[in-house]
């Protein structure tokens, strides 16, 4: 090993030639199926702009370190540059050859700046390299999937706040319940993407450790100081272990199982959509900006955007299950198969976004059909268990009280009529306080939602306190300076 301590570098053409991934001790070229198989740039280039990133910080450490001088620090962080600009302006030619965006980059690197570029590597193995990449690039796609996130739950508020005084059904076995209003079940959206922010939140917290300096496996003997190259690159500290830091992926399968379980949520809500918009229910008219149509039928107006939606959700699925598989039973150290997460990755980021910014576009846009909400209480008897409940008042045990109005709903489906509709001497004959005026106050919806105002409850006080209080979190949580759990 050089010393780590010498300024004075050799420029001289002793530098294994780097612009292939092979060299070492094997012939330069490989087998045309292997090159196949071998290859990832058409996939991993995506990673470009935090390879370099990772790449300057890398050449200032080794000149700290005293492995580099300045000036080849200096020289490889304005060659890294050039490339930077290459790139961003689509001049840049990537070469399958050159296996990876690593080699491609560093190749191109040794064009641009003579042997010295050869010396990036000191220090560096492509599995910390690549672990470090995967770590910036997901930290920053995480960044832009919680903002969107945000954007969709603060839509949804908005929408509850504005819909208030809409009651509609609740719902259990997708059968009409009981009363309750369009903003509660609007909230009960809003609160689970709350608790995948929060997943969020806390899976790239978890993601937020450097392991750049660990080598390809085993650390290195240069001086480098892993905790100034964390802290430059925006990380909370250099990993413990490089045996693990470069062969563990549980940060991926974190990441990508939240997005899983938000994909699994983002289908719930896209299957009310897709329900809602039926003639049959019709609750939600979708805009034309997110409707479609079809080839055939020319009066069909399709929610394909919350069906499109469903599928973006089983795409995630198999995203975060192709992460699991990779990693399991691996033994300890960096293994090949590892080049495969990089699509299940990428792929979960941009799915995701889709879906979100898909979904907030659609509720921002659609129209909410107060008629048919609040006309969905007048069939289906949803009062059944206020009238159970005003019994209860009268002292009739909730059991029998409900044997007593389950009669009642026999007798009204048999005349086809509502419990409402029922004459005060059927009422009277199955108890006696049923034949008071309080009686049918009990069958009135918009009462009975308003007396259920338990914290979590659909009474308007409790909703729009709710509503509040959301939005509350929701400015602190974006005004903070890192993203916190709320
Ligand atoms: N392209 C590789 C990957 O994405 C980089 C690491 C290669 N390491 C190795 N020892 N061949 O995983």
């Amino acid at each position: 090993m050089p010393s780590p301590l010498r300024k004075e570098s050799p420029t001289g053409s002793q530098q294994p030639d780097m612009t292939v991934a092979r060299g070492g001790r094997l012939p330069e070229t490989v087998d045309e199926a292997m090159q196949g198989l071998n290859q990832s740039v058409e996939v991993d280039s995506a990673l470009w702009r935090v390879d370099i990133l990772g790449s300057k910080v890398h050449a200032r450490g080794l000149a700290r370190a005293g492995v580099l001088t300045e000036a080849e620090a200096n020289t490889l962080v304005r060659g890294l540059e050039q490339i930077e600009a290459e790139i961003e302006s689509g001049q840049f030619v990537w070469d399958p050859q050159r296996e990876d965006v690593h080699m491609n980059i560093e190749a191109r690197l040794t064009e641009i700046v003579g042997p010295v570029g050869g010396k990036l590597h000191t220090a560096r193995s492509r599995n910390d390299q690549v672990a470090t990449d995967l770590r910036l690039y997901t930290r920053s796609a995480v960044d832009d999937v919680i903002r969107a996130l945000v954007d969709l739950e603060r839509t949804i508020l908005s929408r509850a706040v504005s819909e208030i005084d809409t009651l509609m059904p609740s719902y259990t076995h997708l059968q009409r319940a009981q009363p309750s209003r369009l903003s509660h079940h609007l909230m009960a959206w809003h609160e689970m993407l709350s608790r995948d922010y929060n997943r969020l939140v806390s899976a790239r917290d978890g993601l937020n450790e450097s392991p750049l300096g660990a080598g390809a496996v085993a650390g290195s003997g240069y001086p480098l100081d892993r905790a100034w190259v964390a802290k430059e690159l925006g990380f909370e500290r250099p990993m413990r272990n490089s045996i693990d830091a470069t062969g563990s992926r549980d940060f991926l399968m974190e990441v990508v199982s939240a997005l899983a379980i938000l994909g699994v949520h983002l289908s719930r809500i896209s299957e009310e959509i897709v329900i809602w918009s039926t003639t049959e229910f019709g609750f939600l008219t979708l805009s034309d900006a997110f409707s479609t149509s079809s080839s055939m039928m020319p009066q069909k107006k399709n929610p394909d955007v919350a069906e499109l939606i469903r599928g973006k959700a089983a795409r995630l699925i198999g995203h975060l299950t192709a992460l699991l598989v990779l990693e399991k039973s691996l033994a300890f150290g960096y293994g090949r198969e590892l080049q495969e997460d990089k699509e299940p990755i990428f792929h979960a980021m941009r799915d995701t976004m889709l879906s979100l910014r898909a979904l907030t576009g659609a509720l921002a846009t659609c129209t909410f059909r107060r008629d048919r909400l609040e006309g969905a209480l007048e069939q289906g008897h949803v009062c059944a268990t206020d009238l159970a409940d005003y019994l209860v008042m009268s002292g009739v045990p909730f059991r029998e009280a409900h044997h007593i109005v389950g009669g009642l709903v026999r007798e009204a489906e048999t005349e086809g009529v509502q419990l409402s509709e029922l004459s005060v001497d059927v009422l009277a004959q199955a108890h006696p306080s049923l034949m008071r005026p309080e009686a049918r106050e009990a069958l009135d919806a918009r009462a009975a939602v308003e007396r259920r105002k338990l914290v979590g409850g659909p009474a308007k006080a409790c909703v729009l306190k709710e509503a509040e209080e959301a939005e509350r979190r929701w400015v602190v949580a974006l005004s903070a300076s890192s993203w916190r759990r709320i």
